[in-house]
Parts: structure tokens; sequence; C-alpha cells
């Protein structure tokens, strides 16, 4: 099956509260993002964001141009229902990361949380790599958070790469400052425990 056929199928048979990955705030990221010291008209992009409720805890915390990508149609329609009229000023992004058109240098931020550990290819990663670093501003900040070596092999049954702070750290290359890493353990709402690594990296102006 392939990438957009499974995330379209998962997102129509589990509701956005049941999915491993739901957390009712994404604490960490939150908690992070404020303390960046950005401007609240800041460009920040949530890759992968699916039905988070990141947005929304953005839109509450007064930023304003928030855009949210993913490959699942179904994942995006749901956090617009679940915003409402809110909704119409986050700008939605529907496409593969690998292949979309992002703007040259836009986002003073880019989120993710559990997209990156899908890919497995060394090209796959390279494409990502591409989008992220045409996509960020000059010192551009990156908060990505991605199974650590104790979590469980797949998430959403898919397989997963596990990342240590050092395997991170390579894998974006010289491009990307590391600021700091801290592990997050989630529990799922089927009581599973998935560590996360979490690292801050600024692309180096
Ligand atoms: C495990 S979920 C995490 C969702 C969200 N970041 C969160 O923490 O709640 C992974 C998300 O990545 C999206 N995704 C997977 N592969 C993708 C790709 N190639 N391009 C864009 N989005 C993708 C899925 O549709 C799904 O919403």
């Amino acid at each position: 099956m392939n990438p957009k056929d499974h995330w379209e199928k998962v997102y129509s048979k589990v509701p956005a509260d049941k999915m491993g990955w739901y957390e009712p705030h994404l604490r960490l990221s939150l908690n992070w993002i404020q303390g960046l010291g950005l401007v609240k008209d800041a460009p920040i992009i949530d890759v992968g964001g699916g039905s988070s409720t990141l947005v929304d805890d953005l839109l509450d915390a007064g930023f304003s141009a928030i855009t949210v990508l993913d490959i699942s149609e179904k994942a995006l329609m749901s956090a617009q229902a679940r915003l409402g009229a809110r909704s119409k000023g986050v700008t939605w992004l529907y496409g593969d990361i690998a292949t979309i058109e992002l703007p040259r240098e836009r986002y003073e931020l880019w989120h993710d949380r559990a997209m990156f550990h899908f890919l497995l290819a060394e090209e796959q990663q390279e494409k990502y790599l591409q989008q992220l670093e045409r996509g960020l501003t000059p010192n551009g900040h990156l908060i990505i958070g991605a199974f650590a070596p104790e979590a469980p092999p797949q998430c959403s049954g898919l397989s997963v790469r596990r990342y240590d702070t050092v395997d991170i750290e390579s894998t974006l290359g010289p491009t990307f400052e590391l600021k700091r890493c801290r592990k997050d353990l989630h529990v799922t709402p089927g009581g599973v425990e998935q560590m996360y690594l979490y690292c801050h990296f600024m692309k180096v102006g």
C-alpha cells in the first residue's frame, strides 16, 4: 500500500483522539516553541501535523502564520472541523513532503513530531532534507520528535527508524546546529509506552 492510502485508511478508521500518537496537548513542543522568542506572525510549519492539536494551541498562543502539511486529506479535514471558523486563519497543505512545492526560505520554525521517523531509505531522507533546507529561513528553527532507540520498532503498523542524539545529528548534517535534545515518554491511548527523542536544531545562516 502506498503511504497516502495507508494514512487515509488510518484516519478514516480511528477517531483522532484514539490514534496511538494522540496527546491532548503537545506540551514539550509548545514549551520549546514558546521559548524560541519568535514574533507572533513568524511563519511556522507543522510537517506531518495530521489532526494534531498543536495548531489549536499555537493559535491560542497568538501565532498567526501557521501552516499544517500532511499527506492525508482526512487528517487535515478532521483538524479543520475541530477548529471550525478558526481553521480559516491557517494554511493547510495537502501533499507528500517528498514532492510538494514549498516556498523558499519562508518558515522560521519547522516542527515535525513522528513524521521523519517513517523515512527509512536514504533517498527519502535526502528529499526531506532538501525540503527542510529550502523551506527554512537562514537561522530558522527545527523542532523534531522521533522514536528513540527504546521505542517500539513500528508506529501505526509501519516500520520506523529510531534515533539517538548522535544519529539524528549526523543524519541532518552540518547545515543544522544542534541546540538541545531530550527524551519524552508518550503513552498511547491503548497504554503502550513510546519513548521519543526531541531535538532542537538551528539552520546555519
Ligand atoms: C504518527 S502521525 C503524527 C501526527 C502528528 N505530528 C502528531 O504528533 O500528532 C504521522 C503523520 O505524518 C503524516 N505523513 C506520513 N508520511 C507523510 C509524508 N510523506 N508527507 C506528509 N505527511 C506524511 C501522516 O499522515 C500522519 O498524519
